[in-house]
């Protein structure tokens, strides 16, 4: 399976008579299950943009989006379907990725539902507890009746990886899922996806302003800059060698993390 953006643009109109915004412009990448790919770049340099073209939330202004060669544009509905349950989104939690009304049980299950997983209440439940189990929430049953506000911050994007989960996605989309979280939860979230990579076979496109976590788990990595891609290469060649001088003032100006584990 492969996941591919072709020179990819997307234009913001400007309100009343601004100027439009050229958020994204001809990024191409590629992404597969069981592969790490980051993508870093300062703020409002198009990551976010280019993660909501990839997850169809948005139509891109021009260039293609395709899964396997099939463009999304081209899709029908079953297919455009599948590829919406086979590219999945892990977003920051703060952007309320959880509705606080609903209970663990109730976020996971109704995405269960939806794509018509399992119906009975014991079916939803067991694949809601693999899930929680997945991402490493065990003893997983006690969470089900919480709700968000009742779960730590590590807890809730576990939650958050666990509800893209139960939809065996091939690749997840991840923007920002560990940046709000501190240095240590944020190792254990991280190796948590790392190992889903490892034991699902699941791909990640992880979009994040922080190079040292791009070091720690990254086999490639997209550099972009000014909604341009600058740089891009496996995480080793551009960290060992930079080629681009944006990238060199990136990395000369990222703190070192402590290994993971
Ligand atoms: N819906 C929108 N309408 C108009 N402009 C937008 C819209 N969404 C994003 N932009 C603009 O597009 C550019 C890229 O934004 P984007 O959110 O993709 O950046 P980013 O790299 O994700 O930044 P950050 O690291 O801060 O999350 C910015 O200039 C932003 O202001
Ligand atoms: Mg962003």
């Amino acid at each position: 399976m492969l996941l591919e953006a072709r020179n990819i643009s997307k234009t913001f109109p400007g309100r009343q008579r601004a100027t439009p915004v050229h958020a994204v412009k001809d990024v191409s990448l590629h992404a597969r299950p069981g592969e790490f790919v980051a993508i870093v770049g300062e703020s409002g340099s198009g990551k976010s943009t280019v993660a909501r073209m990839l997850l169809d939330l948005i139509p891109v202004t021009s260039g293609t989006v395709e899964l396997d060669g099939i463009r999304i544009a081209s899709m029908n509905r079953r297919e455009r379907w599948a590829y919406r349950r086979s590219v999945q989104a892990v977003l920051q939690d703060p952007a309320g990725s959880l509705n606080p009304r609903k209970r663990v049980q109730q976020a996971l299950g109704e995405v269960i539902r939806f794509h018509g997983l399992a119906s009975r209440p014991s079916d939803v439940r067991a694949l809601a507890v693999e899930a929680l189990h997945q991402v490493g929430l065990s003893p997983a049953e006690p969470l089900l009746d919480r709700f968000p506000h009742e779960l730590s911050g590590g807890q809730r994007q576990r939650v958050l990886i666990a509800r893209a989960l139960v939809l065996n996605p091939s690749i997840i989309v991840a923007d920002e899922a560990v940046s709000a979280l501190d240095a240590s939860v944020k190792a254990g979230v991280l190796r948590v996806m790392a190992d889903l990579k490892d034991s699902l076979g699941v791909g990640y496109v992880f979009i994040t302003h922080d190079l040292a976590i791009v070091e720690k788990v990254a086999d490639r990595v997209y550099v972009m800059r000014a909604g341009e891609v600058v740089e891009e290469g496996t995480t080793e060649a551009v960290f060992a060698n930079p080629a681009h001088e944006y990238t060199r003032t990136l990395l000369a100006a990222t703190p070192v993390l402590p290994p993971l584990k």
